[in-house]
């Protein structure tokens, strides 16, 4: 069976509530007449509420940005798998590298995360990975997505049915407003592959995992991304702010 390809929304840090609002009321408009694919946005965690009403019955799932991986107890300011779920979420993001740059997140605590997603039985993580311009420049981007990897998601028991999506986001490209060349995604894709079927096996590798690329994704680039094989979908953040342009981001790679 072919699988369905994802686009997955990022607002960050970006909009009040009330612009949230307004942006989740008008994604809802432009996407209903679209099911195609799976297309998920990822709010500000204090609108999830808000924007889980907004999409509920619709074809577009709620994500968090971030979780933590205790089920429960006091760890102040900190949110649960079992929080997102109640308020509706199906994905959430794990070690976005601008919280591995502000946060200091590790791939200690990345790994800590996607245990407690996955345990969580609910939730869909989405699983950051990617170089940055001091690595890439001295040739190391090979070695440091096989570390990242390995770090992230060795020693994971991977029911048959979790599924666990791996995004390659390049952070020299991230709100760069420059992607990377489709070949280049094309490239780094079979490296996260090929070690994902050493970690889990072919079948597993196969089965129970996306791949997908983020990093300046936009309206005209996308076409570039949409003819490549292994690419599972697309992490987008700026072009995700405007409605139209999200649309044209889906329309352009789900098919
Ligand atoms: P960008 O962000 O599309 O604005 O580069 C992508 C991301 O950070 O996930």
């Amino acid at each position: 069976m072919k699988k369905q390809k994802i686009v997955i929304a990022n607002w960050k840090m970006k909009l009040n509530l009330a612009e949230t609002i307004g942006l989740a009321k008008e994604i809802k408009i432009k996407f209903q007449d679209f099911n195609k694919g799976r297309v998920v946005v990822c709010p500000g965690s204090l609108s999830l509420a808000e924007v889980s009403k907004i999409f509920k019955a619709s074809h577009v799932k709620l994500g968090a940005q971030n979780v933590f991986w205790e089920e429960k107890g006091a760890y102040t300011g900190e949110v649960s798998t079992e929080q997102l779920a109640e308020t509706g979420c199906g994905y959430v993001i794990v070690g976005h590298s601008e919280r591995r740059k502000y946060l200091l997140e590790n791939y200690e605590m990345i790994h800590l995360k996607l245990k407690a997603v996955i345990n969580s039985d609910n939730l869909i993580p989405i699983v950051c990975i990617g170089e940055n311009r001091e690595e890439r420049k001295t040739d190391r981007r090979d070695f440091v997505l096989v570390d990242q990897l390995h770090q992230a998601l060795g020693g994971i028991n991977i029911l048959a049915n979790q599924k666990i999506i791996i995004a390659y986001e390049p952070i020299w490209a991230i709100g760069s407003g420059v992607a990377i060349e489709p070949a280049e995604a094309e490239y780094a894709h079979k490296i996260v592959k090929l070690t994902l079927n050493d970690i889990f096996g072919i079948e597993k590798a196969n089965n129970n995992f996306d791949i997908i690329y983020g990093g300046s994704i936009d309206g005209k680039n996308v076409k570039g991304f949409a003819k490549i094989e292994n690419i599972d979908g697309l992490l987008v953040g700026g072009a995700s702010l405007n409605a139209e342009e999200f649309y044209k981001v889906a329309r352009a790679i789900l098919k």
